[in-house]
């Protein structure tokens, strides 16, 4: 498959309150997508369920904007760029390749923690993507266990990484636009962390900013991704009947 070149306009700013702002924000002054808001930091930077995301110089903050054909799409938005982001980290920095994998739905680990993650609105017609990946500083105070990127000497530009993730977000999306989920699906389960084997999802019914909804929460073994990308756990119970539960959201932790 030929990648499309796609032009992105790109926004680039010292400091903003959040690029997913930024983005909405150009997009009310009618730029057109796609294009892509890159800051150096960020004062009110937010994660899944507006969580804090702690955002201090040097790590990647960073929101695309694309047209959503269609809004049944949208969740695979989620596997395209989780992959793209992968793939773009392992081409800049090779000797940490092998040890870079996935967590459902959509976090990049290195060495099994967390080093990245992505946050997906819809407005209209268009899919707003964040992405925010620990560079050279990561949170300590985080519920799964975070890590930069950069932990020995090399070096890593919030420019270069966003170059490299465009490029490859315009590959996944055209593989996804012409093939469908299933390329995206085999690669994420060969991609994703080992630790999935055995996990507990909490559903995040809870108050926004809520850590993890522990009275919801599902153990159980990693079956399967659906055809749309929901999660499928097998719960095992006291007499060893198994039920397969499916979740569209949550957090997953492995135990
Ligand atoms: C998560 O909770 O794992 C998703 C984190 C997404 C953070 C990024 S940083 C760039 C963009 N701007 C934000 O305020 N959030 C996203």
């Amino acid at each position: 498959m030929l990648t499309k070149k796609i032009e992105w306009h790109s926004h680039y700013f010292h400091t903003v309150s959040s690029t997913m702002d930024m983005a909405k924000d150009l997009l009310k002054q009618g730029h057109t997508p796609p294009f892509y808001v890159l800051s150096d930091q960020q004062s009110f930077g937010r994660g899944r369920y507006e969580r804090q995301w702690q955002s201090p110089k040097g790590n990647l903050y960073l929101t695309l904007v694309t047209p959503l054909k269609n809004l049944e799409s949208a969740p695979f938005y989620a596997y395209i760029t989780a992959l793209s982001v992968l793939d773009a980290v392992r081409d800049l920095l090779p000797n940490i390749a092998h040890s870079l994998t996935l967590k459902w739905p959509n976090d990049i680990l290195l060495n099994s923690k967390k080093t990245g993650g992505i946050l997906l609105e819809i407005q209209d017609d268009k899919i707003i993507i964040g992405i925010g990946l620990n560079i050279t500083s990561h949170p300590q105070d985080t519920a799964f266990t975070a890590i930069h990127l950069c932990l020995t000497k090399e070096s890593l530009s919030p420019q270069d990484i966003t170059s490299a993730i465009t490029q490859q977000f315009d590959k996944w999306q055209g593989i996804f636009e012409e093939e469908g989920f299933g390329p995206l699906k085999f690669y994420w389960l060969d991609n994703r962390d080992p630790k999935h084997q055995q996990v507990s999802i909490h559903p995040n019914r809870g108050e926004p900013g809520e850590c993890c909804n522990n009275e919801h929460q599902i153990q159980g073994r990693f079956h399967d991704l659906d055809g749309r990308g929901c999660l499928i756990i097998e719960e095992i119970d006291s007499k060893g009947i198994i039920t397969l539960t499916k979740h569209s959201t949550g957090d997953v932790f492995f135990i």
